[in-house]
């Protein structure tokens, strides 16, 4: 589907957004009505270059907004955006106290760096949700929501069994600006039952 693919670089482009992850975030939106007038407060793990930032700011409800990557985000946001240039396993889980008590929603489009080796790659992915996902369990409020990429593996099925544990509704979806060839979707879990479930 590399069709595809190119469809959402070039929309993309002509839209002027930052990347074509843009529109995976906004199908993934569409189906899962995640932006609803009560999410104020969101977080983007992984959020460079900063495509889903965009997004996030497009939604007129959003009022706290945070974000964290490895790599600096070029673009300057306005300064309501905080954002924490650092390795997500070193962020403590209270980083964004200052900004936040709790989140309404906690995304999380982190990706490793891909070797190639499939089971190498899918491993790190897993390791960063599962990051991903204690940052959730710390900082979302309950009935919030948590999205996140994994490179699908044989790992996975406990993973998504784990969160619903702590979700009342659990999904993955993988939306169409997501390529074909990549072993990638999205996990999305809503309602969060607290962290002693
Ligand atoms: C697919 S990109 C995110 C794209 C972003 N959602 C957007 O729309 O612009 C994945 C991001 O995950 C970040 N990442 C990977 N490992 C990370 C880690 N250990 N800590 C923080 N960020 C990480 C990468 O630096 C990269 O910017």
């Amino acid at each position: 589907m590399r069709e595809l693919h190119d469809r959402y670089f070039r929309q993309a482009k002509r839209e002027g957004k930052l990347a074509r992850s843009y529109y995976k975030l906004a199908a993934i939106d569409r189906r899962e009505k995640l932006f609803t007038p009560q999410v104020k407060n969101i977080i983007d793990l992984g959020a460079a270059p900063g495509s889903w930032l965009e997004y996030v700011l497009e939604q007129p409800a959003s009022r706290v907004v945070c974000a964290a990557d490895l790599k600096v985000i070029a673009k300057k946001f306005k300064p309501s955006v905080h954002f924490i240039q650092r390795d997500i396993n070193d962020l403590p889980l209270d980083a964004f106290a200052p900004f936040c008590d709790k989140f309404d929603l906690v995304l999380s489009d982190m990706a490793p760096n891909t070797t190639g080796v499939k089971i190498v790659d899918q491993a790190r992915s897993l390791e960063l949700c599962e990051v991903a996902a204690r940052f959730a369990a710390q900082n979302l409020r309950a009935g919030g929501a948590f999205v996140a990429k994994i490179f699908a593996g044989e790992a996975t099925p406990d993973f998504v069994a784990r969160l619903r544990t702590h979700f009342a509704e659990v999904k993955t979806y993988k939306p169409d600006a997501s390529r074909d060839e990549s072993f990638e979707f999205y996990v999305i879990g809503k309602d969060f039952q607290g962290i002693n479930n």
